[in-house]
This record gives structure tokens, sequence and C-alpha cells, in this order.
């Protein structure tokens, strides 16, 4: 069965005042596009082609907005509300109906990846139960955090541990078997009083059906939750584009390359964009075909 994809591009943004006072996080720019194009990308670039995107009230209008119902990418795109900030583990709530029997993967707004996708294809293939990441950084106390015996079975996972076990902090893109909506509905909210997303991975691990893949070093995982990293993101990505004039999470493109857009509906995406550098790059590989 195919797995359908969840967005979750709500919360309060708080961290990120004033930048976040008028318009949510995951709208901000990341260089030359808004955020939320990254994580939706990675989906795409995965071969997910149904996605719903949940948001907060004021947000999710303007994110429909920006996106539509998709079809200008070959995809569908579908919206639903989370009406306050329950935690991440709210996501299978909200987007219970959307899910119906699939598998599902999610991937928060504000996480960006770049590099070998072929991480998450084999977790989209390959997973019974859950499947995460590892990603080794040098602050894992902001982040969930798992530690791996040496052979990779997993010993222990914490959100935010004031003394962290491992250096392995646990990005925001996650794939499920579809009894994750059973097991986020069974949940109670943690000591931060929402519904923990490492509270859906501890279920998962006490039935022996968790499993975590570390990232090696091929792939970039960016943080955007500080003025700071929004900031080395942008430039990461900067850096990249210009170099190869190549774009990262150019939608369109990765629809054409993925095979969503023919070449002919491809063009008729592009012949609606206005006149900007975004639409000259998209017919620069009209002009490659
Ligand atoms: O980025 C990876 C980390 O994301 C993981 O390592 C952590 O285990 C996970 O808890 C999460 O940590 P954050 O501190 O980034 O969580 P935060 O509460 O900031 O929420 C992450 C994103 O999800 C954020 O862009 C807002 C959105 N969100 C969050 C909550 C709690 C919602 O849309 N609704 C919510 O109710």
């Amino acid at each position: 069965m195919t797995t359908k994809g969840i967005i979750l591009a709500g919360g309060s943004g708080t961290r990120l005042h004033p930048l976040t006072a008028a318009f949510s996080k995951q709208l901000q720019p990341v260089y030359d596009k808004p955020m939320i194009y990254y994580p939706l990308s990675t989906l795409m670039m995965a071969g997910i082609r149904e996605v719903l995107i949940i948001s907060t009230p004021q947000d999710t209008p303007v994110f429909e907005r920006l996106l539509g119902d998709g079809s200008r990418f070959g995809i569908s795109l579908s919206y639903a509300i989370q009406d306050e900030p329950r935690g991440i583990a709210d996501a299978f709530r909200v987007g219970q109906d959307f899910i119906g029997t699939s598998p599902v993967c999610l991937i928060l707004g504000d996480n960006v990846f770049y590099g070998k996708l072929d991480f998450l294809r084999n977790a989209l293939t390959s997973n019974v139960g859950a499947t995460v990441f590892g990603y080794t950084v040098t602050d894992p106390h902001r982040y969930g955090v798992v530690e791996l015996d040496a052979a990779g079975n997993v010993v222990s996972i914490e959100e935010k541990p004031q003394q962290p076990r491992s250096n392995l902090a646990i990005p925001g893109l996650y794939v499920y078997s579809n009894d994750v909506v059973d097991i986020a509905s069974s949940l109670a909210p943690g000591r931060r009083g929402e519904l923990e997303i490492t509270d859906v991975h501890r279920a998962y691990m006490e039935r022996g059906a968790l499993h975590v893949h570390p990232l090696g070093r091929g792939i970039a995982w960016l943080d955007t939750g500080t003025p700071e990293s929004l900031l080395d993101a942008s430039t990461f990505i900067h850096a990249i584009e210009k170099r190869q004039g190549l774009k990262i999470g150019c939608l369109e493109e990765v629809a054409l390359n993925q095979g969503f857009l023919t070449i002919d509906t491809f063009r008729e995406s592009v012949r609606k964009l206005p006149q900007s550098d975004y639409r000259a790059y998209c017919e620069s590989l009209i002009a490659m075909q």
C-alpha cells in the first residue's frame, strides 16, 4: 500500500519572535523559497504523492494559498487544522481520516534535508512498525535522543534530556505502519502537556518494533529553530545553489524528475509562474529537455 505523507506545520513558533508574530515559521524564507518547500520536496523525492498539511487556524489558509491542491506539482495536497498545539503526535489524530488504512510518513515543516534520500526510500519500502533516523549533533539536548548498543539495537530514547546518553539526535522525519494511529490515540500528554512523538517511539520500542537508522555524513539535516540556525540554513542552500546553478527544493523540478508531471504539464505549471529567477530557472529546464 502506498505511503501517505503528513507535514506538520503549526505550533506557536515563539522562539523566532518577532519573525513569527504575523505568520508562521514554516512560511519564513530559507534563502529563495518558503521553508515548507523543502520538507514537501523531501516527501516528493521519496515518491509520496498524497500529502496532508496540518497547521494552525490562522496559517492553514495561507499554506493553501501558497501551494493549492498540489496539481501544479502533480501531487494531491489537502489541509487540516490543529486548533491547539497539542504536540507532534497529535498529527495522527488530526490526520486520522486522511491516513485511513495506509502507512504514513511524517515530516516536521521546519526540517530541511539535503543529500541522497535512499535512506528514506528504503525505509518506506521496508518499514514494519516505526523507522526513525539518527543524526550526530553537538547539541543533542535540544532534540529527541536515541542510544544504540553495539549491534544497533535501541537502548533508550528520550526527549530533550538534560544529560544526553548519546549525541544521536532524531530528526523530524518518521515512517510508520498504520498502527501509529492507535498508538497515538492511546497516549496521555507528557510533562510539557503535549502528545510527545518520543512517547510514540517508546511504545514501538516496547513492542520491539522501533528501527533506528543512523544517517551518515552524506546527509545534511539543517535546523531552523533559532534566528542563527535559520540564517545558517539559508547560507547553506545559497552556497550549493550558487556553486551548481541547480535549485534545491524546486517543487516543479522535483515533480518533473519524479515523473509526476510530463514535460507538457510542467510547461503548463511554469507558464503560470510570475516573472522571476525561479521561473527563469524552470524555463531553463524546459530548454534542456
Ligand atoms: O526537529 C527534530 C525534533 O523535533 C525532534 O528531535 C524532537 O524529538 C521533536 O520533539 C521535535 O522537537 P522540537 O523542539 O523541534 O519540537 P517543537 O515543539 O518545536 O515542534 C516541531 C515542529 O512541529 C514545529 O515546527 C512546530 C510543529 N508543531 C509542534 C507542535 C508541538 C505543530 O505543528 N503542532 C504542535 O502541536
